[in-house]
């Protein structure tokens, strides 16, 4: 019997998911299929139980439900749990358990793209959800040495720095009200993420000024449709090095497909699979 993949978000336009996993299901042969499932807010539990019954075999969670997911799954591996997100569910033997991929992909994804090396680092990362609390942990579990939170909701930054400092107590986790982002030092920083859902087609810009930082700083945004953002368009055009969401979208899915399937997925087919649908998209 075919066995069912699939992403849980809402809403799921922007999302290049399917054709990425189903490219290569195609190329090993497998019988799979991967497919969406655009939920509503009140609908997450119900769809989990469902899910259950209905044998699926495996799921992506995006936004907005990477952390309210969690309580509804039989069981969360130790490094999602640590991260307090869930983006990725596998059924086993009945069991929903959840992992965590996506702030290894996206650290994955800087390095190769950028060449950074985040040991030593300073980062100003503009979000605090579900994806940003992955690639924060990811980021100074790789040796950054300073991350600055700004989040439209400050709560939620504050909770986010208190979670950090429990794990990285030998590095500093601050956060900033949204204004602020343009009135701390830019010189000092390294690197600039954007993982609030600003950005994304038909949604706002960051209001942040990039034209004081230093050439070498790194401006990286991991929304990745549109592939160039109005931040990471304004960030070239200031002469800083930009990274696109795209690297971090098929890495964190390949380790998915491994965790579903068990089979090492073909990354550079996933790759081109993305960039295919990012134009028919556009
Ligand atoms: N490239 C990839 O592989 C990858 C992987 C994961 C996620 N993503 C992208 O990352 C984005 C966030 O995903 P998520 O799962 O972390 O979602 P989430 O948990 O719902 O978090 C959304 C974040 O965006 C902020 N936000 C939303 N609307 C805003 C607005 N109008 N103004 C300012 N801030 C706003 C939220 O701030 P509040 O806390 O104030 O609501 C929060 O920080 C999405 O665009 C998603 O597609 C990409």
């Amino acid at each position: 019997m075919t066995s069912v993949l699939g992403i849980v978000g809402h809403p799921l336009d922007h999302s290049v998911s399917v054709p990425m996993h189903m490219s290569a299901i195609f190329t090993l042969g497998i019988d799979y299929v991967y497919m969406s499932f655009d939920i509503l807010p009140g609908n997450v539990a119900h769809a989990v139980v469902q899910f259950k019954k209905e044998h699926i075999k495996g799921f992506n969670v995006t936004i907005p439900y990477k952390e309210i997911i969690m309580p509804y799954l039989d069981g969360v591996d130790e490094y999602a749990s640590r991260v307090g997100a869930v983006n990725t569910v596998n059924n086993e033997n009945g069991r929903l358990k959840g992992y965590n991929t996506d702030g290894t992909g996206y650290v994955k994804s800087l390095r190769e793209q950028t060449g950074l090396d985040p040991r030593g680092k300073k980062v100003l990362m503009i979000g605090a959800g579900g994806a940003a609390k992955a690639v924060a942990f990811s980021l100074l579990e790789a040796g950054v040495q300073t991350i600055i939170i700004a989040n439209r909701t400050p709560e939620r930054a504050e909770s986010l720095c208190r979670h950090l400092k429990i794990y990285f107590s030998g590095a500093s986790s601050q956060c900033i009200g949204m204004p602020d982002i343009n009135t701390i030092d830019h010189k000092a920083i390294n690197l600039v993420i954007n993982t609030t859902s600003l950005g994304m087609k038909g949604a706002g810009d960051i209001d942040i000024d990039l034209t004081d930082f230093e050439n070498d700083t790194v401006v990286s945004d991991i929304v990745y449709n549109p592939l160039e953002t109005p931040l990471l368009k304004r960030a070239g055009q200031a002469g800083l090095k930009t990274h696109d969401g795209a690297g971090m979208l098929v890495y964190q899915g390949a380790e998915s497909f491994r965790i579903w399937t068990g089979v090492q997925p073909p990354v550079d087919v996933m790759r081109q699979a993305v960039l295919r649908a990012l134009q028919e998209h556009h």
